[in-house]
Order: C-alpha cells, then sequence, then structure tokens
C-alpha cells in the first residue's frame, strides 16, 4: 500500500523517511496522488494561527477526498499539534485553529467501513524533528486502534474519552442586568430558544442574523403554513400579471417565514425581561462584523458577552462534499468566531460561549466540514478561557440534536430511529441557563440524548 504523508514541512518528510525506515512504502508529497491508498494528513504540525485555519482544513479535506474515491482498505490519519492534548487544556493558544482535524478523522471513521482511522496531536514543543517524528511514527506503526491519541509533552500518551461532567454553580453570573451580549445566529432556530433562559437576568441581546427584515404583503398575512403562503403568492403572480417562478416563490415564502420567525423570537425575548436589538449582517463578513458591533456599541456601550450560535449545514459524504459547501458550513462558524473575537478584542468581554455540536466531537456521517469547524471552536474556546482568566466564562457547548432550528422533521426521524433522543426546546434553554450560572472548571460540555441533556466532558486517559 502506497502511504503518502501530506505537507507537515520538515517534520512531514521525517515521518515518511520514518514509515519508510520500517520498511513501509511511505513518500513525502504537497497533495495526494492516485495511487496513495493510505493517506497521513500532516500539515496540521505547522501552525496557522486564526487566518491560515480555513486554508489547512480545507487542504485536510481534499486529501481525505482523494483518498475516498477508492474501496478496500485504506489508511487516513490526521496530525496536528494543538498542545499535544487536541488543545482541551488550553495551552494551544493560537495553534487551537488547526483544532479541527480531528474531526474530520472521526468523520472518515463514520463513513468508511474498515478503514484505518487515526487522529494524533503531538505536542512539537523543543522536541527534535526527528524525536518528534519518531513519536508520530511509533504510534501509527504499533499505537493500535485507538482513535484521538493525544502525545503531550514529555513523552506522555493519552487517549480521549468522554466522562459525565460534574457541575458546580457559579459564586457571580456573568450576567447583570444591562450585559451587552452579541448573540450571532440569536434571532431563530435553538439559539433564539435557548435565550429565553436568560431574559430574567434583563441582558441587552443584540442578535445578528442575514436575514433582513421585510414586511409580507396583505395577501399572506393569513396564510400559516409555508403551503399556504405560496398558494397566496401564486395567485397574486396570476392575479397581477407578473411572471415568479416556482424557485423565487419558494425563495419568498422561505423569506416571510424566516421574518415571521425572527420577530416572534424578538417578542417572545422582550417578554422574557431581556432589551433586544436586531441587526442583519454575515458574520462571515469581518468588515460587516465589525461595522456592525460598531452600531450596537453606539446605542448600548461596550459589550460584555459573545454567543456564537450562527451556524448552517451542507451535508455531505467525503467523497462528495464539494469546496463551495465547505466554505459555507466552515466559514460560518469559524470566520464568524474569529471575526466576532477582532471585533471585540477591546471590550470587556465577561462571557463568551460558543454553540458546538457532537457531531465535531464525535463524528458523524456526511458531515466532514461541519465536524472540523465544531472541533475547531470547541479548541478555540480552550485557548481563550486560558488566555481570559476567570474574569471571563468561556465554554464550548457540544449539542446533541434538539427537537427544533437545524434538525427538520426528516433528521428528527433519522434521529429517533439511531436511538439517539432529542434534546427538547424547554430542556435545552435551562440547560444553557445552568452553563451560565455555572463555575465548572472545563471550557468544553457535551450536552445531548436526553430530558434534561446528559452532560459529559471529554478528559484524557493515559494509556
Ligand atoms: N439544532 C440542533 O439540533 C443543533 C445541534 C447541535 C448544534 N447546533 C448548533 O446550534 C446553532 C444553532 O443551530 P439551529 O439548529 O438553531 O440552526 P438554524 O435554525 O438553522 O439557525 C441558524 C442561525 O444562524 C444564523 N446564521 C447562519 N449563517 C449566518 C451568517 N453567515 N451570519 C449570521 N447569521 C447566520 C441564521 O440566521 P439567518 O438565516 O437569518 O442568517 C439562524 O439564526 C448552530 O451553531 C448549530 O451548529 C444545533
Amino acid at each position: 500500500m502506497r502511504i503518502e504523508v501530506i505537507g507537515g514541512g520538515s517534520l512531514g518528510a521525517a515521518i515518511a523517511a520514518g514509515l519508510a525506515a520500517a520498511g513501509l512504502d511511505a513518500h513525502s508529497a504537497e497533495e495526494v496522488s492516485d495511487h496513495a491508498r493510505g493517506v497521513v494528513f500532516a500539515d496540521g504540525l505547522r501552525s496557522v494561527g486564526p487566518e491560515g485555519a480555513t486554508a489547512l482544513h480545507l487542504a485536510a479535506l481534499r486529501a481525505a477526498r482523494a483518498l475516498a474515491k477508492h474501496k478496500g482498505e485504506r489508511v487516513f490519519v490526521t496530525v496536528q499539534d494543538t498542545g499535544g492534548s487536541f488543545a482541551m487544556h488550553g495551552q494551544a493558544g493560537d495553534r487551537a485553529w488547526a483544532g479541527g482535524l480531528a474531526g474530520l478523522a472521526k468523520t472518515a471513521i463514520a463513513e468508511w467501513a474498515g478503514a484505518s482511522v487515526k487522529a494524533i496531536d503531538v505536542a512539537t514543543g523543543d522536541g527534535s524533528v526527528d524525536e518528534v517524528a519518531g513519536r508520530v511514527v511509533a504510534e501509527l506503526l504499533s499505537g493500535g486502534a485507538d482513535v484521538e491519541v493525544a502525545l503531550g509533552p514529555s513523552g506522555s500518551r493519552s487517549v480521549v474519552e468522554h466522562h459525565a461532567a460534574p457541575y458546580a454553580a457559579a459564586q457571580r453570573a456573568p450576567l447583570r442586568e444591562g450585559s451587552v451580549i452579541v448573540v450571532s445566529g440569536g434571532a431563530r432556530g435553538v439559539t433564539a430558544t435557548s435565550l429565553a433562559s436568560l431574559g430574567h437576568l434583563r441582558p441587552r441581546l443584540a442578535l445578528l442574523g442575514r436575514t433582513a427584515l421585510v414586511d409580507e404583503g396583505p395577501e399572506t398575512a393569513s396564510a400559516p403554513t409555508e403551503a399556504d403562503i405560496r398558494r397566496s403568492l401564486l395567485a397574486r403572480a396570476q392575479a397581477t400579471g407578473a411572471i415568479q417562478s416556482p424557485k423565487d416563490v419558494a425563495r419568498e415564502a422561505k423569506l416571510i417565514l424566516d421574518c415571521r420567525e425572527i420577530r416572534a423570537n424578538l417578542a417572545m425575548l422582550e417578554r422574557s425581561g431581556a432589551q433586544v436589538s436586531y441587526h442583519a449582517v454575515d458574520v462571515r463578513s469581518a468588515e460587516a462584523v465589525a461595522g456592525c458591533l460598531g452600531v450596537i456599541r453606539r446605542a448600548w456601550g461596550p459589550i460584555h458577552g459573545i454567543i456564537h450560535g450562527a451556524g448552517v449545514l451542507a451535508d455531505a459524504l467525503i467523497a462528495s462534499q464539494t469546496d463551495e459547501q465547505f466554505d459555507r458550513v466552515f466559514g460560518t462558524k469559524v470566520d464568524g468566531l474569529r471575526h466576532l473575537l477582532a471585533a471585540t478584542a477591546a471590550d470587556p468581554i465577561e462571557l463568551l460561549l460558543v454553540f458546538s455540536s457532537v457531531a465535531g466531537r464525535l463524528g458523524n456521517s456526511a458531515q466532514a466540514a461541519y465536524a472540523m469547524a465544531n472541533e475547531v471552536l470547541s479548541a478555540v474556546a480552550a485557548s481563550e478561557r486560558a488566555r481570559r482568566g476567570p474574569a471571563c466564562l468561556v465554554r464550548s457547548l457540544a449539542w446533541g440534536p434538539w427537537a427544533g432550528g437545524m434538525v427538520t422533521p426528516g433528521l428528527a426521524r433519522l434521529f429517533e430511529k439511531a436511538g439517539v433522543k432529542l434534546i427538547a426546546l424547554d430542556s435545552g434553554a435551562q440547560a444553557l441557563a445552568r452553563e451560565v450560572a455555572s463555575d465548572d472548571p472545563f471550557a468544553q460540555v457535551i450536552l445531548m440524548n436526553g430530558d434534561p441533556p446528559v452532560t459529559a466532558i471529554p478528559i484524557h486517559r493515559a494509556g
């Protein structure tokens, strides 16, 4: 089997040489060739920082995609340096932005029956090229079937497991009356739902979403469902002689429903006790985010908190996930967070929550880009927690599927068939409130499968 070690500079070359010295048909390469049946993606050993995250993860997806078209025996390995701990302890600093690679490996496991897959995080630290490469080669040759393997400083080796999380109530809530919280994705879906549980604290919530609010005409005002709205729009087009394609009608109907959802949520959040503003902005644009936060500051003063809930899905198997799909999914989450952090660098931030997903922590078929993006969010949250210290509550919430938001009725049926319990809307909202009121020492928590959702944290087991 031909194995290609992709990228990683001198370390990648040394890993290929080490594998070749052990008798394997291993080569260092910049791109995966058609002959490869094994790929070790080693470019995660470089420090790419926030700006390089997209290119790195897209390159990893492309490497996996090249391998995905071959059936039969395959090897796929991602190698990163996010502190030798999958960035969980916060020492990874800016290297955390490479923290999504393991999400790709875990997705490959879910999609490729019989493939040998591993995600390695090795602390390069002060080790020589030969020492670090030697640790990776040893893991590949004799590490067995462990999937997420952390090769930490001082020669330690551990695997990632998930354990029930303790819960410690906070001495001081990071939210007070009048706290200004910017919430991406906060006007729709489960982020909006969960904000209701914070309303009694009387925060000021600035909600960001792409949808520009429009007023609907009288012809659809009493049409309750999407089908009814479409019928009303078609009747209007016929009456006026306007030409509207079925696609245009569908788009307009969706916009009407989205605007209704946003307006209903704004009213619901105001009833819950919060002061609310809505801003149509795409978080993938740095300029738009900076401009929008300027508007919020001028109206309400400095920003005290960020909740990053914006997200989109574009599910496809690795073999067919396009660069454009990757860009949409990854950009919304990762560039969105990057822009929100950059635009609030001088604000007194006391709360930073990111909405991640179990798809990243555990891997999920057809969600490679989504899994990588969510893992980056969790990794960056851990670094931000370490950087900001106890004055700021930072947490990544890796949600399991909710009974709402992007989980359509069709998806809900699939989850239920697979025995995964959906998170009820009220329970999810209460879980968010509990997280905001907690002093737990960890930056990442998994909330899934139950009512209330069961909480767990990823931990390292030496071995
Ligand atoms: N629902 C679940 O079961 C579940 C499970 C695990 C994790 N999560 C996470 O929870 C978050 C919310 O999910 P959801 O189910 O509520 O999804 P949703 O109903 O599709 O809502 C997504 C929200 O993100 C906003 N958004 C998307 N792209 C944006 C962009 N580029 N700029 C600004 N806003 C953007 C959307 O508003 P516009 O369309 O107006 O832009 C919408 O408010 C996501 O991060 C998701 O990954 C959800």
